[in-house]
């Protein structure tokens, strides 16, 4: 496969076009699967537009909540009610209003070891395989249906971070970690790579000027944590123009 195959890349205009398309392909991946769907949602602000979107028309009506579950690919090691938790920010742009209770998987962070992420990563893979049925991922059948993703400034994506030793993780479905690279320096909680790739589709959302740099160095393939995120199915990277490099495709 040569540098980059592995990805689609899709330009819009700007942020409100890059919330639509992704509304748009959320929906679009419901609508393959009539049983139970599986949503890997992921933190940070990017996907803030997306979020409030699903909670309102055309695109509420078209989930069928009940059985769509929602999931989050890292957390930040802090209280479910704390601003800086990713999953209470996903709850408070769409799930609250929108999926019963039963459908919204946190990590859990208030653990009886509040210290250790680790704990709480392995209470997560517990839930996971479980939410799965197996202990080990089938290349035939996903884990997710969809899997959100965002783009750090050093080329993180969830909680994994450039030359941290969980990349290489193989095993584990979800690590704990206990330093982060960037704000906010909490430890972090995050599945792995392995357990990121089991889906049908992965899909970044990278908006806005400052995203440019990292963006560049990602489309020249160096070796990045995001460039190391790829689904076993499609992995798509919908990218606004402000984010793209001048001479992208040129
Ligand atoms: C987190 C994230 C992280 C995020 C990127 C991009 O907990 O911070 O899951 O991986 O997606 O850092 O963040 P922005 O969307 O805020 O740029």
């Amino acid at each position: 496969m040569a540098p980059g195959d592995h990805r689609k890349v899709i330009a819009v205009a700007d942020p409100a076009a890059l919330a639509k398309s992704a509304a748009e392909r959320v929906i679009a991946r419901i609508a393959e699967n009539n049983g139970r769907v599986a949503i890997c949602l992921t933190g940070g602000s990017s996907p803030m537009q997306l979020y409030q979107s699903l909670a309102t028309e055309p695109y509420r009506s078209k989930i069928p909540w009940d059985r769509v579950h929602w999931f989050i690919g890292d957390e930040r090691f802090v209280p479910a009610g704390d601003p800086l938790n990713n999953m209470a920010m996903a709850r408070k742009a769409f799930l609250d209003q929108c999926a019963p209770a039963s459908n919204i998987h946190p990590i859990p962070t208030d653990t009886a070891h509040p210290d250790n992420p680790d704990v709480s990563a392995e209470r997560y893979e517990r839930e996971l395989k479980s939410f799965y049925g197996a202990d080990v991922l089938d290349p035939a059948r996903p884990l997710f249906d969809l899997v959100l993703m965002g783009v750090g400034p050093d080329g993180h994506t969830a909680s994994l971070f450039p030359d941290y030793p969980a990349l290489d993780e193989t095993e584990r479905w979800v690590v704990g970690v206990p330093k982060a690279h960037v704000e906010p320096f909490v430890p972090r909680v995050t599945l792995t790579l392995h357990a990121l790739a089991s889906c049908r589709e992965m899909l970044f959302e990278v908006a806005g000027a400052e995203k440019r740099a990292i963006l560049t160095r990602v489309l020249a393939d160096e070796n990045l944590p995001a460039n190391r995120a790829r689904s076993i199915g499609e992995t798509i990277w919908l990218v606004d123009q402000a984010a793209l490099p001048e001479n992208f495709g040129g």
